[in-house]
């Protein structure tokens, strides 16, 4: 069997301003990551760039991937300002996050990412949902936050759908944090372990385990491998750290090689 690639998504979020910039970013990293095997990485620009970049990146058939980093809920007509999921797939979009924590954090519910994550879907492209609590507690409250919110983003996802699902698990507290505080390699193994067993638990060991589930949340060019290998997760999902080319090219190189089994032994629970 053909080893998994590694996702390294690249959030730029309202970054840079111009397209000038962005045009000259995503010359860099197409050089640096042009030659790299184990990597998929996708570029996910502001929506005013995304059609020049996807011709830079030579179409959805190209090395470097270009995804969305939100949509509308709606499919096309009187929305002003709304862009759907199609019309992103014909600018050469193939991935689309829905339910950052950012946008969450500007009043999108569950309802709303559970209906824009099923337009996303519907129109065969890669959703990217992202999931997380904004603390910890010592109940582990979390754990339920985590799969209640899986519950509500995945009401209408179905069966044949799951093959196009990444689930991107974001602890709000680690997101964009000044510290650069990423969580510890073994806290997301944990978390990797009960969103497999709740799709199992749902969905069954076949949907399990062909769901991609990546990590986000203050990932650096000097975490970035223990937090692949050791939390056992497809990917990251990155903000800050890809934002300049030099530091998203050191993460894909960084990960460039076959993915191992996570050094850290979990006690199974008697
Ligand atoms: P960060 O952002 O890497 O800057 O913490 C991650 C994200 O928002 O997805």
């Amino acid at each position: 069997m053909k080893p998994k690639k590694i996702l390294v998504i690249a959030n730029w979020k309202m970054t840079p301003n111009t397209l000038v910039e962005a045009k000259a970013k995503m010359a860099v990293i197409k050089r640096g990551v042009d030659k790299l095997k184990m990597t998929e990485t996708i570029i996910c620009p502001p929506f005013p760039f995304i059609a020049t970049l996807s011709q830079m990146a030579g179409g959805p058939k190209g090395k470097i991937k270009i995804g969305a980093q939100d949509i509308s809920k709606f499919e096309s007509g009187a929305h002003t300002g709304e862009i759907s999921a199609v019309m992103l797939k014909s600018a050469g979009v193939s991935h689309i996050i829905v339910g950052h924590s950012e946008r969450r954090a500007i009043g999108e519910d569950t309802s709303l990412i559970a209906q824009k994550l099923q337009k996303v879907l519907a129109a065969g492209m890669i959703g990217i949902v992202c999931v997380g609590e904004a603390e910890r507690d010592n109940d582990a409250e979390y754990l339920t936050v985590i799969k209640n919110q899986l519950k509500e983003v995945l009401i209408y996802t179905s069966r044949q759908q799951f093959a196009n699902l990444v689930i991107a698990y974001e602890p709000l507290w680690a997101v964009n944090n000044s510290q650069n505080i990423a969580i510890t390699a073994h806290e997301i193994h944990q978390i990797v372990i009960l969103i497999r067993k709740y799709l199992k638990d749902n969905w069954g060991e076949s949907i399990a385990s062909i769901v991609k589930i990546v990590y986000g949340g203050s990932v650096t060019p000097d975490n970035a491998q223990d937090l692949v290998h050791n939390g056992d997760v497809d990917g990251l999902l990155v903000g800050r750290a890809g934002w300049q080319p030099e530091g998203l090219k050191s993460i894909c190189q960084s990960l460039n090689i076959e993915k191992k089994k996570p050094k850290i032994k979990l006690k199974k629970k008697k």
